[in-house]
C-alpha cells in the first residue's frame, strides 16, 4: 500500500453522514499532509437545510471524523477556517502533523460501520452506562434528554408523525422527496437507496407512484388522506421500536457557521460511540428543523395550515424539553438490532477530488 496519508484519512472520512447523502465537500490536495475542504451548498432553496445549518452540521462531523482518522496516521489535525466570502465559510484548511503521542483512537473501526437503520429496532432499554457514555462522547456543552418509557416513546411518535404528515403535504418538500430517493435499490452512491427507507416493498411501491408527481401527492392528500395516512402508521411504529429517543441540547442557542459545526462534531462523536456500543440510530431531524422555521418567522411554505401545524409542533416540543427549542440540535431514534441491510454508500474518492478551485489561495 503506497498510499499517501492524506489519501488513507479520506477514504475514511468520505464516510461521514450527511443530510440526504448529499456528501456537501469536495477534496483539494495540496501535498501528502495539507487539504483544502470545498464546502459545497446547496444551489437551491432546501426545505431541510433551513440557514445552509444541515450542511454545517454535515461538514463539523467530517471534520471530528478526519481528526479520528488522522489518529491511525500518528497524526493531528490543524483546522483554519478561511474567511467567509459571499457571506459563506467556502473552505478549510487542513494540515496533518506527525506526533509520537497520538494514539489511535478507536473510534476510528466505528467509522465504515455507522449507518442509519430506519427499520424497527428493539425496545430494550439503554443501561445507564450506555447513556452515561454517549453523554459523554457529546461533551459538555450539550446535554442528552432521553425519552425511553412507553409514554415517553408515544409521545415522540405523535410528534414525528405530526412533522411527517406536515412534509408529505408541503410542495416545498416535495422536489427534495423526488430527487434523493434512488428507487429499485439497495446501494447508492449520491442519494439515499429506497430499500434503506422505512417502509417495506408494497409501500415503497405505493410511495414511488405517488411521487412520481406532485398532481399526485396533492390528490392523494386531498381526497384519499386516510390511505396516506395508512402508510404513516408504518412510520409510527418504527418511530415507537427503538430503545429511546435522544433530544441532544446545546447549553446556548446556535447562531454562526461555527456553532454548527461544533454541533456536527459532537454529534458525529455521539452516533461513532453509539455504535461502539452496537446501537443504530435514525436521525429525526425534521423536527428541530420546523422548530427553528417557526421561531425564526420563516414561512418555508405557502401553506398556511401547514405553518400552524409546525407551530403546534414545536410547542409540543417546548413542552418536552421545558426550555427553549432552539436549544435542540440533534434529535434520532436509538435501538439495538440487526445491521441495516441496504444503505447509501458514498461517491469515489477521485469524484470528491478536484483540483484548485479559480480564485482560492491556500495558506
Ligand atoms: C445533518 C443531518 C441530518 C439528517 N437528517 C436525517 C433525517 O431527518 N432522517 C433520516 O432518516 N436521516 C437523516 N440523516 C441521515 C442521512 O440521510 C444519512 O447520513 C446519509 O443518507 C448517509 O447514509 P449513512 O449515514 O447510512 O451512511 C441526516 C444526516 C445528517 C448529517
Amino acid at each position: 500500500m503506497n498510499e499517501s496519508p492524506v489519501i488513507r484519512i479520506l477514504n475514511l472520512a468520505k464516510w461521514t453522514p450527511s443530510g440526504d447523502n448529499t456528501q456537501p465537500w469536495r477534496f483539494e490536495i495540496i501535498d501528502d499532509y495539507r487539504i483544502v475542504v470545498h464546502i459545497q451548498y446547496a444551489q437551491e432553496i432546501v426545505v431541510y437545510d433551513l440557514n445552509d445549518q444541515n450542511t454545517l452540521l454535515a461538514i463539523g462531523a467530517l471534520l471530528l471524523t478526519m481528526e479520528l482518522a488522522a489518529t491511525a496516521e500518528g497524526c493531528q489535525m490543524h483546522v483554519q477556517h478561511r474567511q467567509h466570502a459571499q457571506g459563506k465559510l467556502l473552505a478549510i484548511d487542513i494540515r496533518f502533523s506527525l506526533d509520537q503521542t497520538i494514539q489511535v483512537d478507536p473510534l476510528v473501526l466505528e467509522i465504515p460501520r455507522r449507518a442509519v437503520q430506519r427499520r424497527p429496532l428493539s425496545m430494550r432499554k439503554l443501561t445507564h452506562s450506555q447513556k452515561q457514555s454517549l453523554q459523554q462522547a457529546a461533551g459538555k456543552h450539550y446535554t442528552i434528554h432521553w425519552m425511553e418509557s412507553l409514554p415517553q416513546r408515544i409521545r415522540m411518535t405523535k410528534l414525528i408523525l405530526q412533522t411527517t404528515r406536515i412534509r408529505l403535504r408541503i410542495p416545498e418538500a416535495y422536489p427534495v422527496h423526488k430527487s434523493i430517493i434512488e428507487w429499485n435499490a439497495q446501494y447508492s452512491l449520491d442519494r439515499i437507496p429506497d430499500a434503506a427507507l422505512g417502509p417495506g416493498p408494497i409501500n415503497l411501491k405505493i410511495m414511488r407512484a405517488v411521487l412520481s408527481s406532485w398532481e399526485r401527492v396533492q390528490f392523494l392528500n386531498r381526497y384519499i388522506g386516510a390511505a396516506w395516512s395508512t402508510s404513516l402508521q408504518l412510520d409510527g411504529w418504527t418511530a415507537l421500536s427503538c430503545g429511546a429517543h435522544m433530544l441532544m441540547l446545546r447549553d446556548q442557542k446556535p447562531l454562526t457557521d461555527e456553532d454548527f459545526i461544533d454541533i456536527g462534531k459532537a454529534v458525529q462523536r455521539v452516533w461513532l460511540t453509539a455504535t461502539q456500543l452496537d446501537l443504530w440510530q435514525q436521525p429525526e431531524m425534521v423536527i428541530p428543523i420546523f422548530a427553528r422555521y417557526i421561531s425564526e418567522n420563516v414561512p418555508f411554505t405557502t401553506l398556511t395550515d401547514q405553518l400552524q401545524e409546525a407551530a403546534s409542533a414545536k410547542k409540543k416540543l417546548g413542552e418536552i424539553i421545558d426550555t427553549d427549542t432552539d436549544r435542540v440540535v440533534w434529535v434520532g431514534r436509538l435501538g439495538f438490532g440487526p445491521a441495516p441491510t441496504a444503505r447509501a454508500l458514498r461517491l469515489p474518492l477521485e469524484k470528491l477530488i478536484i483540483s484548485k478551485p479559480i480564485g482560492q489561495h491556500t495558506l
